[in-house]
């Protein structure tokens, strides 16, 4: 674990994860111990962030297997499946989820002969090697990302791309947390991030625990930042990125994109392999969530909007690559040319296990 923060903790028995809809107020964990209880952990977000909910599902399928042990053949292979659908269903945008359970599901189809004990020891060990693939991944990102900043910049981010979007150290964050452990001196602009508010609750969160210089500003703020020199970079994180590099990631970075260009902002996306899908051509075929108009009304218990207007809560939304000036990636930087030239899939393949 690095920073300070431990979104996901194995107890022997069980995982446990921070609930983020408890955040700034309380630091409370919740333990689960199936494929069920794991998707509706992401489905109600008290995890999220795309890698965080690939690391999440994969213990989902090993705990359903340490749950299931001792059962007949036919049981086994009927839940086991209906753990991969439950876990598959449970949110659409981030890739990391469909990356985490294939990786699964192929350890499982090679051992599926071995006793269900085995099976489930197998799977519980393939979960902790994706939470620590994740962290030094994220180590490793931050180290290029944090090559890009100079002394005394001030960085936009959007969202919460956090140790809480990860297994820890975080993406964006993660580049913020390797500059100011080279010796940077850095400070970072916070997107509030409605409807969720992940950059007001987490982003600020992370930072003001660990004393990384942050401000907190609404999501109108920033262009009126950027018209004035107050912003030198952005660096935001990903849910998926499609081989012609569009990146999809929380609704709102479109517009800060935009914005940046606007501006001759550097616009940064930082990325590790696991969230880039080259099944999909473009943004275009990205699904994106579309979540309850409740979180849109208000938020929490507490409801501003009329009663009976009509409401669109699209999470995401998709940055065209020519509007991103590189990917920060656990392998290096992806810079414009390449990833507007198509050659991201040569990349990728060269570094995917
Ligand atoms: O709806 P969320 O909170 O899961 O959305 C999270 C984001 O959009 C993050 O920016 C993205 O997953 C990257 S996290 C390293």
């Amino acid at each position: 674990m690095t920073g300070s923060v431990e979104t996901l903790r194995w107890n022997g028995q069980s995982i446990e994860m921070i609930d983020q809809r408890l955040l700034p107020h309380q630091l409370q964990y919740r333990s689960y111990n199936s494929a069920q209880g794991v998707a509706d952990a992401i489905r109600t977000m008290v995890i999220r962030g795309a890698p965080a909910i690939g690391v999440a599902a994969a213990y989902g399928i090993a705990l359903e297997a340490k749950r299931l042990a001792g059962s007949s053949p036919d049981t086994f292979i009927k839940q086991m499946e209906s753990g991969f659908n439950v876990l598959g269903t449970s949110r659409p945008t981030a890739v990391n989820l469909f990356w985490a359970l294939n990786r699964m599901r192929k350890i499982l189809d090679n051992i599926i002969q071995l006793p269900q004990e085995t099976i489930a020891e197998m799977l519980i060990a393939q979960a902790h090697s994706i939470l620590k693939e994740d962290i030094e991944a994220n180590r490793r990102m931050g180290i290029f990302g944090a090559s890009l900043l100079r002394d005394g910049m001030r960085v936009l981010t959007h969202c919460n791309a956090g140790a809480l979007a990860t297994a820890g150290h975080g993406t964006a964050l993660g580049v913020f947390r390797s500059a100011v452990e080279s010796g940077k001196r850095i400070s970072v602009f916070a997107d509030e991030t409605r409807p969720v508010l992940q950059g007001a609750r987490l982003t600020a969160w992370e930072m003001v625990q660990e004393s990384i210089p942050v401000t907190l500003i609404t999501d109108n703020m920033s262009g009126h930042l950027m018209s004035q020199g107050e912003i030198d970079a952005i660096i935001v994180g990903t849910d998926r990125v499609a081989a012609n590099g569009d990146v999809a990631n929380k609704i709102g970075t479109y517009m800060v994109a935009v914005l940046a260009k606007r501006h001759s902002i550097p616009f940064y996306v930082a990325c590790p392999l696991s969230t880039i899908d080259l099944n999909i051509p473009d943004g275009k075929a990205i699904p994106i969530e579309e979540r309850p108009a409740n979180e849109v009304k208000g938020f929490g218990e507490l409801h501003w909007a009329p009663e009976g207007v009509s409401i669109r809560n699209p999470a995401f939304d998709v940055t065209p690559a020519e509007l991103v000036t590189a990917l920060i990636t656990e392998e290096g930087i992806i810079d414009n040319k390449i990833l507007i030239s198509g050659k991201l899939t040569e990349f990728v393949e060269k570094y995917r296990k």
